[in-house]
């Protein structure tokens, strides 16, 4: 089944009617209800393109990514999940603040869906964005092997583009004959940066060029699915404008060093204005490790223009729903996250003490609050109270990045290393240097059992995992 095919047999809109007595009531308006099915299941993708032969994956409806779920802000959707996988599995809807009971954590929020069974997930979506879905049952391998997939949720009053394109970004580690790796969840990935490939795609496809013409302007939506590689993205000689963050708007800005930082389960969205001569041609390039550097792709202008000048549009984007935390008399926590190898390990051993250590033994290599989990259904790190403020002071006492993300709720980024962001950024996962200490403040305000975990798939697997109770 082709991405045109799922679309037009599953995304049409359908209208719900309120119908007495069983849905809304009768004068509530009717709300646009968008159904779709996700069918995980096995898969063969042609990641790498040229003689290479394709490459076994688990995929949803046969494709990776995913089937771009798109739906327009305070739509409802509803989503069948039929799971044709040989394992249990679950689907989470990243940086949606959905209820509880749809967020799709096996144990804490449904049972998993067992081979052979189907689920169905229903919400409303209440913010524009760019987000992401992805198993949350054993998602190091799930995600790993090609089970994620776009969830664009359109502005009703959309900034001007010619073009919106999504660019989901992924990390394979691939055998010479294009298989993947089966070296899933292995000591050494556990306990240092995580499942760091040696192929990256763009939509599922190593890429080679990206066509555009002079004077056009692209929003540009990047999502990491990557297991655990960081990237940074430096765009040459053009000058991306960041509108959005992790799907939230965020006053336009140019990132430092005009490189885009995003880590594991993190989304930007860009304006690029394409300033560049008709039939020129730059390359973006990815510097997040030092010395391994690469060449992702190729921009390469037609011969004719556009326009051009660059087009004279705004480029911030409609607030979304948030609501904002009050700042005076917050109440604060304090969470410290441990363990890993190398580098810290000596102070690892003098501060962390006989418990961690031991916890290390048994492959649990990393602790929020001198805690690792073991699965999904713990006691939790704190306690908020529904529709209050709060800050957490997060403290990265290790050698290694993490991508911190909270289930349920966005959070402002608030500092880092004690001085004030300058935009005050909406995110649902805040990257964190080794030994950066980042404060994030939110509403608490939806109830239940939030997943507050590391993205590095196998940080996660190993421990970097836990759970803010929000009360009824
Ligand atoms: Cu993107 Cu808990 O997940
Ligand atoms: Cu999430
Ligand atoms: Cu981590």
């Amino acid at each position: 089944m082709s991405r045109r095919e799922f679309l037009v047999g599953s995304g049409a809109t359908a209208v719900s009617f309120a119908l007495p007595g069983l849905m809304a009531p009768a004068e509530a308006e009717p709300q646009p209800l968008r159904h779709f099915t996700l069918r995980p299941g096995k898969a063969i993708a042609q990641l790498v393109p040229g003689n290479h032969p394709p490459t076994p994956v688990w995929a949803y409806n046969e494709l990776v990514p995913g089937p771009e779920i798109r739906v327009t802000q305070g739509d409802r959707v509803r989503i069948a999940v039929e799971n044709a996988l040989d394992e249990e599995t679950t689907v989470h809807w990243h940086g949606l603040r959905v209820p509880h009971n749809m967020d799709g954590v096996p144990h804490l929020t449904q049972a998993p869906i067992g081979p052979g069974e189907r689920f169905v997930y229903e919400f409303d979506v209440p913010d524009a964005g760019t987000y992401w879905y992805h198993p949350h049952q054993r998602s190091f391998e799930q995600v790993g092997r090609g089970l994620y997939g776009p969830l664009i949720i359109e502005e009703r009053e959309p900034i001007a583009v010619d073009r919106d394109v999504t660019w989901v970004l992924d990390d394979w580690r691939l055998e010479r004959d294009a298989r993947i790796s089966d070296d899933f969840g292995n000591g050494h990935d556990m306990s240092h940066n995580g499942r760091i490939g040696n192929t990256v795609t763009i939509n599922g496809q190593v890429p080679d060029s990206f066509r555009v013409k002079q004077g056009e302007r692209i929003r540009l939506r990047l999502i990491n699915a990557a297991n655990a590689r960081n990237v940074a993205l430096d765009f040459h000689d053009h000058r991306p404008w960041i509108v959005a963050l992790d799907g939230q708007p965020v006053t336009p800005h140019e990132p430092i060093n005009r490189t885009v930082v995003l880590g594991p389960a993190m989304r930007a969205d860009l304006v690029l204005d394409m300033g560049g001569d008709p039939g020129s041609r730059f390359t973006i390039t990815d510097t997040f490790y030092r010395d391994l550097e690469y060449e992702l792709i190729d921009v390469v202008y037609d011969p004719e223009s556009l326009r051009t000048n660059a087009l004279d549009a705004a480029i911030a984007l409609p607030a979304n729903t948030l609501p904002e935390p009050r700042m005076s008399g917050i109440t604060r926590h304090q969470i410290r996250f441990n363990g890993g190898m190398m580098g810290q390990m000596m102070m690892g051993q003098m501060m962390m003490g006989g418990n961690m250590m031991n916890m290390m033994r048994e492959g649990k290599m990393w602790f929020i609050n001198g805690v690792a989990a073991s699965d999904h259904v713990m006691e939790p790190l704190v306690t908020l109270q529904r529709d209050q403020s709060y800050l957490m002071e997060m403290i990265n006492d290790t050698a290694w990045h993490h991508p911190i993300h909270l289930h349920g709720h966005s959070f402002r980024v608030v500092s880092r290393n004690g001085i004030a962001t300058p935009h005050q950024e909406w995110q649902d996962t805040v990257l964190m240097a080794p030994e950066e200490k980042v404060e994030i403040a939110l509403v608490a305000d939806n109830p239940g059992d939030w997943m507050f975990h590391c993205h590095v798939l196998e940080h996660q697997a190993a421990g970097m995992m836990g759970i803010v109770r929000v009360s009824e």
